[in-house]
């Protein structure tokens, strides 16, 4: 039974009211966790050793390894056969579904440039959403969990539960809470760049702007850590034109949670158009230059 019914011809517009009354999310965030978990020790023991890319997408650096085909058909049979009412959409193709009105949001790689290179910053990411995740603005996440292989750490959160980081063995490291920086002067700021020369050149100029008004800039390489990190005050704010829902489900709800706000053009959910993430402060001063 869907969480919230499409209505014919009318989109469907985000969720805060969503009914979760009688929605296991404990059980969802546990499953986003061991799932997510399990990943990401595949892609860490089972990585080839020279990792090539096995295919490209929007661009000739929009790389795909075999380690992201491996890791989506992983965390694809893992779901369905826990919830095989749930739809499932992957940023390696996985695209499915579901009846139940949750669907989980799977990037089973985010930074694979920086797996490619190995340089320890990537990230997979489960989210368990209600609504429907290729609409902009159409859906809310339930449950995540954003596994940091390098650290054998992962990031978790459910709607109302708070966010928490935790040893892959499931030991709590610590609670989250965003930083308490007041202004954007001592901000240290995250950004991407995605994979196309025009959305660079566009990214370029946003950048322009930024740049000169905060403490900092860092390029971590993956999305879903760059939100995370928010969660965790190792960044005070983050922003990115050009993400898709894989790269930010996990993070957003981790964000939230941990006391941070996250939002898209206009103010409303974060899309590929725009996603703004910070402190409640470093949010609303950075919201007001790149979303004016
Ligand atoms: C990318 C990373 C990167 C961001 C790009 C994403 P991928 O995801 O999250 O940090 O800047 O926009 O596409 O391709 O490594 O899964």
């Amino acid at each position: 039974m869907p969480l919230v019914p499409p209505v014919p011809g009318v989109p469907r517009v985000p969720q805060p009211g969503v009914d979760l009354a009688g929605v296991d999310l404990a059980g969802l965030e546990r499953l986003a966790v061991a799932v997510a978990v399990e990943a990401g020790r595949l892609i860490v023991d089972e990585r080839p050793l020279h990792v090539s890319a096995a295919s490209t997408k929007s661009s000739p650096t929009d790389v795909v390894t075999v380690m992201d085909t491996r890791a989506e058909e992983l965390i694809h049979g893992r779901l369905l056969a826990a919830r095989p009412d749930d739809g499932i959409l992957g940023e390696e193709g996985a695209d499915h579904r579901g009846s139940s009105g949750i669907t989980w949001v799977v990037d089973p790689i985010d930074g694979t440039v920086n797996y490619l290179y190995e340089i320890p910053a990537y990230a997979v990411s489960v989210a368990a959403v209600s609504g429907d995740p290729r609409v902009p603005g159409a859906w809310q996440v339930l449950a995540a969990a954003v596994a940091d292989p390098p650290r054998g750490r992962v990031f978790h959160a459910r709607v109302g539960g708070g966010a928490r980081l935790s040893t892959v063995d499931g030991a709590l490291v610590s609670t989250l809470g965003v930083g308490v920086v007041g202004d954007l002067a001592g901000a240290l700021v995250g950004t991407g760049f995605g994979y196309t020369e025009e959305k660079r050149r566009a990214q370029g100029q946003l950048l322009l702007e930024v740049l000169p008004l905060v403490r900092d800039i860092r390029r971590i390489g993956s999305a879903a850590l760059d939100l995370c990190f928010v969660a965790a005050g190792l960044l005070d704010g983050y922003y990115e034109v050009g993400l898709n829902p894989w790269d930010l489900a996990g993070g957003w709800l981790v964000v939230t949670e941990a006391g941070g706000v996250v939002t898209g053009p206009g103010g409303g959910g974060p899309s590929d158009r725009l996603t703004v993430a910070g402190n409640p402060t470093v949010h609303a001063a950075l919201a007001a230059i790149v979303d004016p």
